[in-house]
C-alpha cells in the first residue's frame, strides 16, 4: 500500500462505506464490519464511530484506545457481511476468512492490505462510548493500494441488503469555494 495524506481520509469515509474495524487486545487481534460511521471533520479528519457493547471488538477499543479501519472493496463483499455475522470471542476470524495482515505504522492492530485503503486510528474521545456508543476517532496514518483492479466500495441499505458504488458525477467546476478538495 502506499500512503494517503491524512488530508484525503475525508475522501474514503465521506461516502460511508461498510468498513471492517480491526482491534488488538492483549496481543490478539480482532476484526468486525461495521457501517456506522461518519467524518466528523474533513481536515484535520476526525472520524465518529458507532460501536456497540455486544461486539468482543468494544472491549477491546475502549481498552487499547486503537483500530485501524480498512474499506474493503466490493470483491470482499461476502467475507465482509461474514466477518459481521461471527464473534471473535469464538474464532480467529483472520484465520477462518484466511485474511492477509501487514504491520501498522502507529498503532498495534494491523492493516488489511487486501482492502481498498486503510486507515490507522486512534481513540481521542470515548466519553460518549456509555451512553451512545460513540466513539471519536483521529486517523493518525492512512494508506491506499493504487493498483487494486476493483475499487468499488459497498453500502448497507441496513437490511442485509448492499448497494454497490456506480457512475461518478464530475462536479469539480461547481466547488467554487472549496479548492482545497479538488487536488
Ligand atoms: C454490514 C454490517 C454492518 C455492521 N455495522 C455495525 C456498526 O456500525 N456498529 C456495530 O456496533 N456493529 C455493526 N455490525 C455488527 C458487528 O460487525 C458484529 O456484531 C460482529 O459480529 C462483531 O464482531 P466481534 O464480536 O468479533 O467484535 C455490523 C454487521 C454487519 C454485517
Amino acid at each position: 500500500m502506499k500512503e494517503l495524506s491524512l488530508s484525503k481520509v475525508y475522501r474514503l469515509i465521506e461516502p460511508g462505506p461498510v468498513v471492517l474495524v480491526v482491534t488488538a487486545q492483549h496481543g490478539v487481534a480482532n476484526v468486525m464490519a461495521a457501517t456506522s460511521l461518519m467524518m466528523a471533520r474533513p481536515d484535520p479528519p476526525l472520524i465518529a464511530l458507532g460501536l456497540g457493547p455486544w461486539n468482543h471488538s468494544h472491549a477491546a477499543l475502549r481498552a487499547s484506545g486503537e483500530c485501524v479501519l480498512a474499506v474493503p472493496g466490493v470483491d470482499m463483499v461476502e467475507t465482509a457481511v461474514d466477518i459481521g455475522n461471527c464473534s471473535g470471542a469464538d474464532m480467529d476470524k483472520f484465520a477462518h476468512f484466511g485474511l492477509v495482515t501487514s504491520p501498522a505504522a502507529k498503532v498495534a492492530p494491523p492493516l488489511l492490505p487486501g482492502c481498498l485503503a486503510n486507515v490507522e486510528c486512534r481513540v481521542l474521545d470515548d466519553r460518549m462510548a456509555e451512553d451512545y456508543d460513540l466513539f471519536i476517532l483521529d486517523p493518525v496514518r492512512a494508506w491506499f493500494a493504487p493498483d487494486r483492479d476493483e475499487r468499488r466500495t459497498f453500502h448497507h441499505n441496513g437490511d442485509g441488503t448492499f448497494v454497490i458504488d456506480g457512475p461518478a458525477l464530475d462536479l469539480r467546476a461547481r466547488m467554487v469555494k472549496w479548492p482545497e478538495f479538488l487536488d
